[in-house]
């Protein structure tokens, strides 16, 4: 049974993320959802509320229904340990996420000693979604924009909750 881990910040889970979940639970028996901290990012949503979106939004879809979503505490490479995964699974927009990834994936080889048993697979994002970020989905919404349409249902309401609330989400600076 193969196991791989789609680790990420997922503040908050977009259209994006669901594609390439769903990409990697056609390739793996099982998938784990890691919702992690990235050191060089303030989320704006709390890791709880990041695991029930994620949850809801997997669940909706009888492809990833079986999909797990837990936070990793710590190194993503001791979280993959634990559930047993062979690899690690992340999706790419373009070049410039390759550029972040790499130094990643090299370093989570580094950390588990160069060994062959957990290794990164880069897959390539459905093109609809190559401008979807959600750094990009919290900076529009945080303007008042529309993100509705960019991230699964719920997702919109709670991150705007958390900016603040609906058209006061638009005044904050
Ligand atoms: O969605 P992101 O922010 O690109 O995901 C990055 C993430 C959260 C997967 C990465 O920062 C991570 O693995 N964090 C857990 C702590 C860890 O293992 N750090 C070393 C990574 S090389």
């Amino acid at each position: 049974m193969s196991i791989a881990v789609c680790p990420g910040s997922f503040d908050p889970i977009t259209l994006g993320h669901l594609d390439i979940v769903r990409r990697a639970r056609r390739m793996f028996d099982v998938v784990v959802v890691g919702v992690a901290r990235n050191a060089a990012k303030n989320a704006l949503l709390g890791p709880e509320e990041r695991v029930g979106l994620a949850r809801a939004a997997l669940a909706a879809d009888p492809a990833t229904a079986d999909v797990r979503v837990e936070v990793v505490p710590g190194l993503l490479v001791d979280f993959c340990r634990e559930v047993g995964a062979v690899a690690v699974v992340k999706g790419l927009r373009g070049g410039a996420d390759f550029d972040a990834e790499l130094p990643m994936a090299l370093m989570n080889r580094h950390l588990t000693g160069g060994s062959t048993g957990l290794e990164t697979v880069f897959v390539p994002g459905d093109q609809r979604f190559a401008h979807v970020a959600s750094s990009l989905v919290k900076d529009v919404a945080r303007h008042g924009g529309p993100v509705d349409d960019l991230v699964p249902p719920g997702v919109a309401d709670a991150v705007r909750a958390a900016l603040g609330g609906g058209a006061g989400a638009r005044s904050r600076g």
